[in-house]
């Protein structure tokens, strides 16, 4: 039988999500719900999932849904993912995962404590060169890492009302890009012991670009970047004590890295790849809600939330603070 996906919030990346499922053979894209049931119909159309909703909460009552992807605003996620949960769904919900650590810590818990499948959908992470990243890394090949460098910077037109921009939607780049180049260094090097970065805030009083150095506990560092008005390399190096990994488009989409091992040529690598990448993310899903896992061992809650305790770190450092957070 096959695994039944939900999907809330039909965005573009709803779009790309629904397209990823398709090079999933045991997944069927069963159920989508909008604001608005025309939208619903019409994506729902497009992709022939049977169930179209015209509000979020009747997908997340529906019994017949396995898992739902919430792929809503930064701002949303809680909310949604929350309504999921108690409907009793497990749930991959977009990055950044929560607008701030309280609001992932208060999602963690109610997974825990109704033991339901719950994950960031970092989809960078599942993918086969981050796999063969993690393979090379373990066995030696660049030696201990010492520095990771990564920057995701592209330049959207200035809109205040867009989601990049306005703070009612948690626009800036450190949530909406900068959340990659810091989830790869967690991934190598764990949560930092320090982070300190600087911001340049834009017209709607957002981070339009910033920058920051993250510390861990054997000195090593990060050197990280983010922007949304400006493009820039979109470059990710591992440096290690014996050579050195560089990913060829590290964010979109990862396909072919390269090693550089101390005395020998370089080395590259394309690992075998297939759909639009999004599957990757949705096979974790099927894998550990079939194993009964509440959490992925490639990204585990404490990660996630790690990752966001960064983000307000820095968020602090820039006093930049969302209209919901203000009490
Ligand atoms: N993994 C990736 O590669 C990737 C790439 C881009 C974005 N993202 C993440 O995915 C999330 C959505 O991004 P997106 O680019 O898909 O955004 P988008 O195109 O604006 O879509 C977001 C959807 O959320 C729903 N929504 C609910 N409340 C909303 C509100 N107050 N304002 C606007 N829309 C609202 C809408 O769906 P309905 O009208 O159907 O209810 C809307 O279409 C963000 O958190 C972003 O960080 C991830």
């Amino acid at each position: 039988m096959a695994f039944r996906w939900g999907i809330i919030g039909l965005g573009s990346i709803a779009r790309k999500f629904a397209e990823g499922l398709v090079a999933v053979p045991s997944a069927e894209l069963y159920a989508v719900a909008s604001r608005s049931r025309e939208k619903a119909e019409e994506f729902g159309g497009d992709f022939g999932a049977k169930k179209r909703y015209g509000s979020y909460a009747e997908l997340a009552d529906d019994p017949n849904v396995d898992a739902v992807y919430v792929a809503t605003p930064h701002t949303s996620h809680r909310d949604d993912a929350l309504l999921a949960l108690n409907g009793g769904k497990p749930v991959l919900c977009e990055k950044p995962f929560t607008l701030n650590a309280a609001e992932c810590e208060g999602l963690i818990k109610v997974s825990k404590s109704k033991q339901i499948f719950l994950m960031e959908a970092m989809w960078t992470r599942f993918m086969p060169v981050m796999v063969k990243i993690r393979e090379l890394i373990s066995e030696g090949s660049i030696g201990d890492v010492r520095l990771v460098e990564a920057d995701f910077g592209f330049r959207a037109g200035f809109n205040p009302s867009a989601r990049h921009f306005d703070p009612k939607l948690g626009g800036g780049a450190l949530l909406d890009v900068g959340v990659y180049p810091i989830s790869l260094a967690s991934m190598l090097l764990g949560q930092p012991t320090d982070a300190v970065g600087l911001a340049d805030k834009g017209e709607s009083g957002v981070d339009e670009q910033s920058a920051y150095v993250l510390k861990y506990k054997r000195g090593e560092l990060a050197v990280l970047s983010s922007a949304i008005r400006t493009n820039t390399a979109h470059v990710a190096a591992i440096y290690g004590t014996a050579g050195k990994i560089v990913i060829d488009s590290p964010w979109w989409v990862p396909k072919r890295l390269t090693v550089y091992r101390d005395g020998s040529e370089p080395e590259a690598i394309v690992p075998e790849f297939v759909g639009n990448g999004y599957n990757y993310e949705a096979v974790e899903v099927e894998r550990c809600v079939a194993d009964g896992k509440i959490e992925s061992e490639i990204l585990p809650h404490a990660e996630t939330l790690a990752i966001m305790i960064t983000l307000d770190k820095l968020r602090s450092q820039w006093g930049l603070v969302y209209p919901q957070e203000k009490v």
